[in-house]
C-alpha cells in the first residue's frame, strides 16, 4: 500500500517506521526544508516528499500533526486527491497545546472538526496510545493481553483498510463507531492512552463520560506538569488508568 504520512514527529514518525518496516511504501513531509526532511526520511527507511507529492499517488494519507496546524494546512491540499483515499486523523486537542478552538472546547467532536477543516471525511486512529507504546507495545496477532488501538469513522470499509494497518503494527483493533462516537477515545476518557487489551478497551469506550473528558484532560496534565520530574512511560500509564480507578 501507497500511505503518505504529514508530520514526522514523535507519532508520525513511529507509524512510518512502522508501515515500511510492513513493507508499505512510505512518503512523508513535515515543515522542515528538503535537506532536514531528505534526513528525517532516510532515519525512518522512507522517502521524502514536498506538500503536494505526499498526498499523490497514494492510498491513504495520514496526518500526525497537532490539531492547531490543521486548519493552516493549505485548503487546495486534496484538491486533487480522489475521493477514495483514505485520511487518517491521529490529533488530540490539548488547549495548553493548540490554543483556543471555541468549536472543540463547546463540545464539538475533535476528529469531526478536523475533518470540517479538511473538507473530507477520516478514519481516527492511532490517537489512543502514546508513542512510547507504538514503539515498544506491539505484539503478534493472538498474543497474549496484546494492546488494542481505537478506531472511529463512517466509512466501514476505509475502517477495514485501517485495522490492517493497526494490525501489521502489533495491535488488536476496536472499532469505536461512527466518527460521532470517537469522542470515547479523546483525552480525558478510560479509552485513552491506558494501553488495554481488545475486552478491557471495549469496556473502557462505553464507560466514557463525554461531559468529563476535557476537564479530566487538564486534570492530568496539570497533575503531570506539577511533577517534578515528568514519570516514566509505565507510570503515565498507570497514571492514566488511575484518573478512572
Ligand atoms: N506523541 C504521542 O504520544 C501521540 C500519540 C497519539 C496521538 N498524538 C497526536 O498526534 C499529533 C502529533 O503529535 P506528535 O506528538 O507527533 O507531535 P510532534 O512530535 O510535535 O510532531 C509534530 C509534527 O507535525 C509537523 N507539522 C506541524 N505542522 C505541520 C504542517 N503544517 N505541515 C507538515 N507538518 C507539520 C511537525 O513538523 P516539524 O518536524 O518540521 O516540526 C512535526 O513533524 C498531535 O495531535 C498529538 O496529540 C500524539
Amino acid at each position: 500500500m501507497k500511505i503518505g504520512i504529514i508530520g514526522t514527529g514523535a507519532i508520525g514518525g513511529t507509524i512510518a517506521k512502522k508501515m515500511a518496516a510492513a513493507g508499505h511504501q512510505v512518503k512523508i513531509n513535515n515543515t522542515s526544508d528538503m535537506d532536514k526532511l531528505n534526513a528525517r526520511a532516510q532515519e525512518l527507511g522512507v522517502t521524502a516528499a514536498d506538500q503536494k507529492e505526499v498526498v499523490k499517488d497514494v492510498d491513504v494519507i495520514i496526518l500526525a500533526i497537532p490539531t492547531i496546524a490543521i486548519p493552516k494546512l493549505p485548503q487546495d491540499l486534496f484538491a486533487d486527491v480522489p475521493e477514495e483515499v483514505i485520511v487518517v486523523d491521529t490529533s488530540n486537542y490539548y488547549p495548553f497545546r493548540d490554543a483556543d478552538i471555541e468549536e472543540i472546547k463547546n463540545g464539538k467532536i475533535e476528529s469531526i472538526w478536523v475533518s470540517e477543516q479538511l473538507g473530507r471525511t477520516v478514519i481516527k486512529a492511532f490517537n489512543n496510545l502514546l508513542a512510547e507504546t507504538l514503539i515498544s507495545g506491539g505484539k503478534d496477532a493472538g498474543a497474549e493481553d496484546r494492546i488494542a488501538m481505537a478506531i472511529a469513522g463512517d466509512d466501514v470499509e476505509a475502517k477495514k483498510v485501517i485495522a490492517t494497518l493497526v494490525d501489521q503494527a502489533g495491535y488488536d483493533v476496536v472499532d469505536a463507531g461512527p466518527l460521532s462516537e470517537s469522542w470515547r477515545h479523546q483525552p480525558g476518557t478510560p479509552a485513552y492512552c491506558t494501553e488495554l487489551n481488545a475486552t478491557a478497551l471495549k469496556q473502557a469506550l462505553a464507560d466514557g463520560v463525554k461531559d468529563d473528558a476535557p476537564m479530566l484532560r487538564d486534570k492530568a496534565i496539570a497533575e503531570l506538569s506539577a511533577m517534578s520530574s515528568y514519570p516514566a512511560h509505565p507510570d503515565v500509564v498507570k497514571f492514566n488508568r488511575a484518573l478512572f480507578a
